[in-house]
């Protein structure tokens, strides 16, 4: 088995890189984590990946100020020298432009804190609450262009209990992400999940 070399783009604690990098230690896995990346020098997650034996490159955002083209380009340059072959954003805190998308369309997943199309963005869980909702959960899709709108890959959901805080029901939340990451993945790299463009909803552009 050819296992899929797959670089996890991240900005802060990176508790879904870890679940990934635990998955991807079994011999019967699909991928196997080649690189962690961050746009944050201070992130979390670094540290934790470190000492899980990956890679780990930092690519800073802010000397690029607005220029994102620029640093799209030193992202996609050091992905291709890692021979990545799909990128997981996990906790990615910068919105890729299409070009990034277009140039590994059908190869990005993202994790997303919320039973999708609901709760698109940022503050899922407040808003689920504020919207009285009785289920929410997570989803992991392919990234298109439209934020939060490719093919759904995996979603599971949880309970909303009347006593959940933002913080409690983030964490019940969390518990499914670090489960369905990991299983979406597989199910990606080993050909059970592919990207169809006429799912891809922002396909119609
Ligand atoms: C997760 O809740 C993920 O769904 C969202 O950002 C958070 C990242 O957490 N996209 P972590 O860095 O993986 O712990």
């Amino acid at each position: 088995m050819t296992k899929k070399r797959v670089a996890v783009l991240i900005s802060g604690r990176g508790s879904n890189m870890m679940a990934l990098i635990e998955a991807a230690k079994a011999k019967d896995y699909p991928a196997e984590i080649v690189l962690v990346l961050s746009n944050r020098p201070g992130a979390a997650g670094l540290g934790r990946a470190h000492q899980a034996g990956i890679a780990t490159v930092v690519i800073d955002y802010r000397p690029f100020g607005e220029d994102r083209r620029a640093f799209e380009q030193a992202l996609d340059d050091e992905l291709r020298w890692h021979r990545v072959d799909l990128v997981c954003l996990a906790g990615f805190l910068r919105l890729l432009t299409s070009w990034f998308i277009a140039r590994w369309r059908g190869q990005i997943l993202n994790i997303h804190p919320a039973l999708l199309p609901q709760f698109k963005g940022l503050h899922t869980h407040r808003r689920a609450l504020d919207a009285g909702a009785k289920q929410h959960g997570a989803t992991v899709h392919f990234v298109v262009e439209k934020t939060d709108s490719g093919p759904i890959i995996a979603q599971e959901s949880v309970p909303v209990l009347p006593s959940d805080t933002e913080e409690t029901l983030a964490a019940r939340v969390l518990q499914i992400e670090h489960r369905i990451y990991p299983e979406a993945l597989r199910m990606v790299a080993d050909g059970r999940a592919t990207f169809s463009p006429s799912r891809d909803p922002a396909g119609a552009r």
